[in-house]
């Protein structure tokens, strides 16, 4: 495998986060290409490639993983895809990134860091709220002592649901707002306190708009009490209307910061004609409007993937590994179980005899309402 040049990139997945990574990488482009794409639906994957100018289209990911010269392997599928992909492009000895969440189960989890160690490969988790330029500067600033000693990390990620119908299936997502959402916040007060360990999680959420379309809960507020005297507070929506909204809240003895990552960077701006686009998932641009600019790079998506291929070039420790995937994963799971018992769960909290994260808190119903 060549040292030099850019890191060589196979991406599975051709739609939203797909794309996301493919344009990612163009910003990156220094550091990293794109030279393939796999994804099964005719037509989708060839669209991307054309999109980006990426010249290996397949339809199977694994005749991709045959492909020498690919080193990094991006997983934008599905989440009921992760671990069985993480295994593939292991034992075809190319370094992994995965999408959030890590995996529907921690056993899944478990077997995918174990999978890559095995391997020889890095397995990287593609947080990128670790890279967003905006949540830095007030790690930045706290790290720094600006606001003492943090006791309280806030951070809230809502929109109107997600643009794909196997989100809203609970047996390919594992979970809806926390699960999709949710494992953001949870990862970045971990990140952004200093990675201490999670001691207990209190959750409250329901299906509050969208009942029709999904099992699952459209709205989740969650409690994470750190072993270091601190506490993460996260809200996740799947029913707020206005498009997405990402912003975060750091209080400490001595100051306190805010940053709403859309709103924040936006121009107010009103139109009645309307203007193509605002901001991810925003149903409209007539009337007032909210439109982002630089959103991909305010994100840290090309921040991520440069670091993730200099990483497989082992010039930088990955930031972002499947060990914190997995952190977040149990947290996930204690957050549903509490939601379902309507009590605080200790962690660590490794349950056995269940699937996934939201059949603890189906079940929990279940049991609260007689049915089990
Ligand atoms: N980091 C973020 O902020 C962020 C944002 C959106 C989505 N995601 C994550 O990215 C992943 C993909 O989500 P999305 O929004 O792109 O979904 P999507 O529905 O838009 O796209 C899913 C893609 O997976 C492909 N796919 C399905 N089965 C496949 C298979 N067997 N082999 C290869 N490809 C297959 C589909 O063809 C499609 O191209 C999910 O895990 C999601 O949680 C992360």
């Amino acid at each position: 495998m060549t040292q030099n040049g850019r890191v060589r990139v196979g991406i599975i997945g051709s739609r939203f986060e797909a794309d996301i990574h493919a344009a990612a990488i163009k910003m990156a482009q220094e550091a990293v290409e794109v030279v393939a794409v796999a994804s099964p639906t005719p037509g989708n994957a060839a669209a991307l490639a054309k999109k980006y100018g990426i010249p290996r289209v397949f339809t199977d990911y694994r005749e991709m993983l045959k492909e020498s010269d690919i080193e990094m392997v991006t997983i934008a599928a599905p989440n009921y895809l992760h671990a069985q992909m993480t295994q593939d492009i292991a034992q075809a000895k190319k370094h992994v990134v995965c999408e959030k969440p890590l995996a529907m189960t921690i056993a899944e989890g478990d077997e995918m860091v174990d999978v890559a160690k095995r391997n020889g490969v890095l397995l990287m988790y593609a947080e990128e709220l670790f890279f967003t330029p905006k949540y830095l500067k007030a790690k930045e600033m706290a790290d720094a002592g600006a606001f003492g000693k943090v006791y309280l990390v806030k951070q809230s990620e809502k929109h109107f649901g997600p643009h794909s119908p196997w989100f809203w299936d609970v047996n390919r997502s594992g979970g809806g707002a926390l699960m999709d959402l949710g494992c953001h916040g949870i990862a970045f007060c971990y990140w952004f306190l200093g990675r201490p360990a999670i001691k207990s999680v209190y959750c409250q959420m329901g299906t509050y708009v969208h009942a029709d379309k999904t099992q699952a809960e459209d709205d989740a507020l969650c409690i994470l009490e750190f072993a270091n005297h601190t506490v993460g507070l996260i809200e996740n929506s799947w029913a707020r209307r206005g498009g997405m909204d990402d912003r975060i809240e750091i209080y400490g003895e001595s100051g306190v910061t805010y940053a709403n990552l859309h709103m924040g960077n936006a121009l107010p701006t009103y139109s009645e004609n309307g203007y193509g686009y605002a901001v991810e998932k925003a149903p409209t641009t007539t009337g007032w409007s909210y439109p982002v600019f630089e959103e991909l790079w305010n994100y840290g998506f090309p921040q991520e993937m440069a670091h993730f291929a200099r990483c497989t070039r082992g010039k930088e420790n990955p930031q972002s590994t499947g060990q914190d995937g997995l952190i977040v994963l149990e947290a996930l799971y204690a957050g549903y179980a509490s939601a379902g018992e309507g009590r605080k769960i200790d962690l660590p909290f490794r349950p056995h005899g269940v699937k996934t994260p939201i059949e603890l808190w189906l079940h929990g119903n279940a049991a609260r309402k007689g049915k089990v």
